[in-house]
């Protein structure tokens, strides 16, 4: 958000929208009051009778634009003070134009491309009559069998801060495009799941989350500071129960950090039905006692139930609730509705804004794909293909033609005919010079038959090369849609075994929602290209990316367990007292019968699968080879409130032109809480020409170096710590600085 943006984050501002909305409020009755407070599904019984009386603030699901319209002109003209409505929608990684899913995105590593993503997204919505979308999703979650890890930004919490503030100045305009709430084709962000959803018991949907304070605040509240800081206008409680109090009932949350501690000036609505919830949870004795605790706790607006409209004047004639409380709930809604600009024009008219999934947004999916991509391996040069060396090319796999499925998660208002399929596009960039031959090997992805193999068997066996598009549909991840095991489903694994008997190179593309365990077939196959969920454009960006024309670029946004009983598997884990050495492993299979007891090793690693992720936080490969050299520090000791520059060259030591992020990772040696063993701190795209070098350099704050402590105290503290610069979470060239008291700040 721009300084001089509308939307202040300072309570004490009387401008944008404030006084205006104290205004409105005190002509309000209390059930216009109530009304404001909520949010009904677009098709509800009596939606516009309902809206005529002032009953309803907000409206969700309803994209038709005519009805929109409609519905916004009985709000302005029928009901007795005017006010218009909120029209909310699930706008998560696309509109008309869909991007690559959200975990996707996060694989870029790249904030412009993810503001871009979301700028499209918003104009397309904005042209339906949404001027709300619930995104972004910004839950760390470390957990690749909960289906909602396709919405997320990944595990880390300095990456899903950067991404996710780069969404919302997408969605609300800002700085990159100049303009704000407001200004045609800018909708209103929402932060969610607060808090900790991502954090769900054995990566179960709705599953209890039960996160110590300290981590609370330094791993998962960090990115919805950050949303706050970049000025997003709403906030959604978390369906869980965090601690042992539901979110749309936690006090602590709403009131204590987000509006006393980070001064948060927006509103907060509900999850869908979760007010309701809190009695099913366990937390309130019923529907009344619901409404109290979710009021009390500062959820502003409720989604889908209606326990306010029912409850909340019978709480406060009886005195549980005061109206003074309702009044300021209020406030912070109207305020949004003026900042958007909807007391002046709520109407849409969709000849004001360009045609959907036009080319300038096909482009800017296309290009959100390619850098979305992440080449997890490739032995022998098998990528790119070459079209002057090869004669044919198999393609096989339920996924290479199914322009739904390539969709992903979360995709309500996209239409699987503007796909481009990965099919198409290899035809495409085939021409005459290559022969292409497609066979679908099975039905779905979770199919258990085989007889779709001998077509796939006898193309592969014609054909100099194999590509395989396997991995999930999209129902197989987000919300509910969780997996216990993560493997490729159905007969997947066994088609490529079939394929590798022909012998043929295979190089295997996967869609999928969520990392995958890959380690069975990983050894089967040459090359790995993993392309999440890539939207409509997926197929021209892959296929781009197969042959060659753009290097892969993308870097995983979350760790790839080898098993599942490795999750949670992260790159920032603390050390313990006895952390994992590759010395002190011992295989399953090395032990001898009737051994004695020991305390093997006296490390942490598993039995059957040691410690290691098959592929860490931060990997991804290129098609050329990037090499890191000479870190170096512009101070050995800095002071508190001081800052150092860490740079490191990276040579582009291989034969084509490619993109490498580059990381920043930093471990603090000692702390009054023990502290991950490495943490992000920063990251750079760096585009490098054959034989170029160039000196990558980040600045760092000591805030950089704060984390919450045992007092639940925001500090950086003095000491030593390390520093990392590389092309993934394991990067090896290091260097060291201290910080010191600023006395002890001699030279
Ligand atoms: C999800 C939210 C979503 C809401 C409205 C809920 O089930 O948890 O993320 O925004 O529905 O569709």
């Amino acid at each position: 958000m721009s300084p001089d943006s509308d939307l202040s984050q300072n309570p004490e501002d009387t401008g944008s929208g404030e006084d205006c909305a104290r205004d409105l409020v005190a002509q309000m009755t209390l059930a216009e009051k109530i009304g404001q407070m909520s949010q009904l599904n677009g098709g509800s019984a009596d939606l516009r009778q309902l809206v005529r009386e002032g009953r309803v603030g907000s409206v969700l699901n309803e994209v038709n634009v005519e009805e929109i319209n409609e519905l916004q002109r009985i709000a302005m003209q029928e009901s007795r003070l005017g006010v218009p409505l909120l029209i909310g929608r699930d706008v998560i990684h696309g509109f008309k134009t869909i991007f690559p899913i959200p975990l996707g995105q996060a694989a870029s590593w790249d904030p412009a491309v993810v503001e871009r993503g979301a700028a499209v997204a918003a104009l397309e919505a904005a042209a339906s009559g949404v001027n709300w979308t619930f995104a972004p999703m910004i839950d760390i979650t470390r957990d690749p069998r909960w289906g909602r890890i396709a919405e997320s930004l990944g595990e880390d919490p300095h990456l899903c801060s950067v991404l996710g503030a780069a969404m919302v100045r997408g969605f609300q305009g800002g700085a990159a495009r100049g303009d704000g709430l407001g200004e045609h084709g800018a909708i209103a962000a929402c932060a969610k799941h607060f808090a900790g959803y991502g954090a769900v018991e054995s990566g179960l949907d709705y599953n209890t989350t039960n996160i110590p304070e300290n981590e609370l605040r330094n791993v998962y509240l960090p990115p919805f500071k950050a949303a706050v800081d970049a000025g997003v206008a709403t906030f959604m409680s978390s369906f869980s129960d965090l601690n042992g109090v539901p979110c749309a009932g936690n006090e602590f949350l709403m009131k204590q950090v987000l509006r006393q501690e980070w001064r948060f000036n927006g509103f907060v609505v509900s999850d869908w039905d979760a007010v309701k919830e809190l009695t099913v949870h366990g937390f309130t004795a019923d529907d009344r006692h619901a409404a109290r605790e979710a009021v009390d706790a500062g959820i502003d607006m409720e989604m889908a139930s209606a326990l306010y409209a029912e409850h909340l004047p019978a709480l406060i004639e009886q005195g549980s609730v005061s109206e003074q409380q309702i009044d300021t709930m209020v406030c912070n809604i109207l305020r949004l509705k003026f900042q958007l600009g909807l007391f002046d024009n709520p109407y849409t008219n969709p000849g004001h804004f360009p045609r959907p999934v036009n080319a300038r947004h096909q482009q800017a999916a296309k290009e959100a794909a390619l850098r979305s991509c992440v080449l997890l391996k490739n032995d022998h040069h098998t990528l790119p293909l070459s079209k002057e060396k090869l004669g044919s090319v198999a393609v096989i796999g339920p996924l290479a033609d199914d322009g739904y499925e390539q969709l992903g998660t979360w995709v309500f208002d996209g239409e699987s005919q503007h796909s481009h399929t990965c099919l198409q596009a290899i035809h495409a960039l085939a021409g005459q010079e290559l022969e292409v031959r497609w066979a679908r090997g099975m039905e779905t992805s979770r199919c258990r038959k085989h007889d779709g193999f001998d077509d796939a068997v006898q193309i592969a066996r014609e054909s100099d090369v194999v590509v395989m598009f396997l991995g999930e549909e999209s129902i197989l991840s987000g919300e509910a849609h969780c997996r216990a095991e993560i493997d490729l489903p159905g007969n997947q694994e066994q088609l490529i075994e079939a394929i590798a008997d022909t012998g043929r190179p295979i190089v295997l593309v996967i869609m999928a929602g969520r990392p995958l365990t890959l380690q069975n077939v990983l050894d089967k196959v040459d090359a790995v290209l993993y392309v999440w969920h890539p939207g409509t454009m997926g197929g021209p960006a892959v296929a781009d990316l197969l042959f060659g024309i753009e290097s892969p670029s993308g870097k995983l946004p979350v760790s790839f367990p080898r098993l599942v009983g490795q999750i949670p598997i992260y790159y920032s884990r603390k050390n313990s007292g006895r952390p994992p050495s590759h010395d002190a492993i011992t295989h399953i299979d090395e032990i001898d019968g009737k051994a004695p007891q020991t305390s093997l090793g006296m490390s942490a690693f598993h039995l059957d699968t040691g410690f290691t992720p098959l592929f860490p936080f931060g990997y991804g490969l290129s098609y050329t080879r990037f090499e890191y050299s000479d870190i170096a520090t512009s101070a050995e000791h800095i002071a508190p409130g001081g800052t150092i520059e860490i740079s490191a060259t990276l040579h582009n030591a291989g034969a084509r032109t490619a993109e490498e992020v580059v990381q920043l990772y930093v471990r603090d040696l000692v702390g009054n809480v023990t502290r991950p063993v490495r943490e992000l701190k920063g990251f750079q795209r760096v585009r490098l020409e054959p034989g170029q070098s160039q000196r990558v350099s980040f600045t760092l704050h000591t805030d950089a170096l704060a984390f919450y402590n045992r007092e639940m105290a925001l500090v950086t503290e003095p000491g030593m710590f390390h520093v990392w610069i590389g092309g993934s979470s394991d990067a090896e060239l290091w260097s060291q600085f201290e910080v010191v008291e600023a006395a002890d700040h001699a030279v």
